[in-house]
């Protein structure tokens, strides 16, 4: 079964066909992120309206690449939440007008579950049930994968999400917009022990995530240097903020896994590309035995490729929509 997917939930614009849920056909992304550099962060306006801009043309290049035409096509899987309203919309609606005219089943499909679907495409021998750390721009979750469309949130971050805490603490580092892509690679000349930095946990929620205290500690750390006129490693301090985010990540991830015998890992999202966080992932896994999948880093990132494995295991279980399908900008991954 070939599906055509479409992603426009951010600041891309994807398109992908894939035969049943596991093997790319073709996958096109149209990145808006330079555009949005300039002021530091995506502005949702920009976005929606480069979505629309782009989308018949990633999408027909999607159909080209992959060498099919809509007629040889058995499905399109779009998703429709979570994400920036405006955007999510010219994907939906540009779905909705393809599903209408060609007849195929439309399939809704959440981002998140799409990003867990990106280890589908990696690993074509992962199969639920496992445990995944999902680690995007927006969101960070310790998920339990118990069927292709059965998740249960085990633990949440209370305030900003892991690639929010790395863009943010990056941006007072005065590093440009997405910072935490950036942060990874110059952490990787620093040293992480050069600035001590605290490791916030939540009262009474072990498994559940804080980042804005660390980040609030960096931007006092700078301020205090500025006062006093004293000069601040920016390798050092990347190195050892990601060292302390990443321990975080990790510490609760395991604890997760401990407290409910996982014995299969996984990780999703944008910052499961960081290295630091895959190089902890993949030693602490071993130190305990456990089995540890991680998606290639050409697919941590939004693509369409991910919905579309995704969506292939939300059809299989009935998850078709019609055409009163509506954008939401939250919805739980469960
Ligand atoms: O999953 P994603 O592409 O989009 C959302 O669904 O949000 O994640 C984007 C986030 C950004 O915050 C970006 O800085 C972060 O992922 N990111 C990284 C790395 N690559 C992307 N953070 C840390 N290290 C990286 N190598
Ligand atoms: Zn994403």
């Amino acid at each position: 079964m070939i599906l055509l997917g479409i992603e426009s939930s951010c600041d891309e614009t994807a398109a992908a066909l894939v035969e049943d849920g596991r093997k790319i056909l073709s996958s096109v992304v149209a990145s808006q992120v330079e555009e949005h550099k300039i002021y530091g962060g995506v502005v949702p306006e920009i976005a929606s309206r480069r979505h629309s801009e782009a989308i018949v043309g990633v999408v027909k290049e999607a159909l080209e690449q992959g060498g099919k035409t809509l007629s040889e096509i058995d499905g399109i899987a779009v998703t429709y939440a979570p994400g920036l309203i405006g955007a999510l919309l010219v994907g939906v609606n540009f779905a909705k007008g393809l599903s209408l005219s060609s007849g195929l089943p439309l399939i809704p499909v959440h981002h998140l579950r799409g990003h867990i679907a990106s280890n589908y495409l990696s690993s074509p021998d992962l199969q639920p049930p496992f445990l995944c750390l999902v680690v995007s721009g927006g969101h960070s979750h310790i998920v339990q994968v118990e069927d292709y469309t059965r998740l249960k949130i085990l633990g949440r971050t209370r305030d900003d999400a892991a690639g929010e805490a790395f863009d943010k603490a990056a941006r007072a580092m005065g590093i440009p917009y997405p910072g935490g892509v950036e942060m990874d690679r110059i952490a990787e000349e620093g040293d992480d022990s050069a600035y001590s930095l605290p490791h916030p946990r939540v009262e009474g929620a072990p498994l559940d995530f804080s980042f804005s205290g660390l980040k609030t500690a960096v931007l006092n750390l700078l301020n205090n240097a500025k006062q006093k006129g004293q000069e601040i490693s920016v390798p050092d301090l990347c190195a050892s903020y990601r060292k302390a985010v990443v321990g975080c990540l990790t510490e609760n991830f395991f604890r997760a896994a401990e407290e409910t015998g996982a014995k299969t890992l996984a990780a999703a999202g944008g910052v499961s590309a960081n290295r630091l966080l895959r190089r902890e992932l993949t030693k602490m896994a071993q130190e305990r035995g456990l089995s540890l999948y991680l998606p290639e880093r050409s697919l941590c990132g939004d693509n369409a490729a991910m919905i579309v494995s995704q969506g292939y295991y939300e059809y299989l279980a009935g998850n078709t929509a019609g055409m009163d399908l509506n954008a939401c900008a939250q919805r739980s991954i469960e």
